[in-house]
């Protein structure tokens, strides 16, 4: 349907979509519940990096939120950045924005960024590769795969942006992520073992232990 109309709301703002970008869910405002709890200072000028930023909404939200905030989204689809951009545009915080094209596949991703940020967010692809074509037809029909799979057992994203969080979050920061049912005691673990200290996970509004965060 979102598809159809072409915009969804988060957050109370208007974000534009197409079929290239995951539509912003309910659930992934937990994360922006969460970061506000950690970083109450609204007037700093926090450095904010936003890994598979999709249509933007959880980097341009805190841009909102936030408004000496600077951030990076990275995203692997050219098409998702575009619309990044318009959403950027769109929502007056394009001049504090930088959307960069890579893949945290490759080797020496993270390097690129400019960071390191006070603040990590990301929303990656979590399903595990075999039940997306289980799920309702208008997600495993409709949105793109790159925004789904999560490999075998749906921690492939974590397990590569756990390892490169060390480098990418300053002394004293925080990664916030959100995480599927289940996987919030995997996720935590994988921050732990990457030598971060993991926090009390956050519910959505359904009770589901939704988003992990921890402290470099
Ligand atoms: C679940 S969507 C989240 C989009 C948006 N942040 C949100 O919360 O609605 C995951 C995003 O990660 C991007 N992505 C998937 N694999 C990637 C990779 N290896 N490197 C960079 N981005 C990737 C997808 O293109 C997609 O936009």
């Amino acid at each position: 349907m979102a598809y159809i109309l072409g915009e969804r709301e988060f957050w109370g703002l208007p974000f534009k979509v197409s079929p290239a970008v995951l539509v912003p869910r309910p659930d992934s405002e937990t994360v922006i519940e969460a970061v506000l709890g950690l970083m109450p200072q609204r007037d700093r000028a926090w450095r904010i990096l936003d890994l598979g930023t999709g249509s933007g909404c959880l980097l341009l939200t805190l841009l909102r939120e936030y408004p000496q905030a600077r951030g990076v989204g990275l995203d692997a689809s050219p098409e998702a950045l575009s619309m990044a951009r318009e959403n950027a545009d769109t929502l007056g915080v394009s001049a504090r924005v930088r959307l960069a094209a890579g893949d945290w596949r490759r080797a020496g991703w993270a390097g690129e960024l400019g960071g390191p940020f006070d603040l990590v967010v990301s929303n990656p692809p979590y399903i595990d590769s075999g039940a997306i074509d289980g799920l309702m037809p208008e997600v495993a029909r409709h949105e793109p795969r790159l925004a789904l799979d999560g490999g075998s057992d749906g921690l492939d994203a974590y397990r590569l942006i756990a390892a490169a969080a060390p480098a990418l979050v300053a002394g004293g920061g925080h990664i916030v992520v959100e995480v599927g049912e289940g996987q919030a005691a995997d996720v935590a673990g994988l921050f732990a073992l990457a030598g971060l200290r993991p926090l009390a996970p956050w519910k959505d509004l359904g009770g589901i232990e939704r988003v992990v965060a921890a402290e470099q």
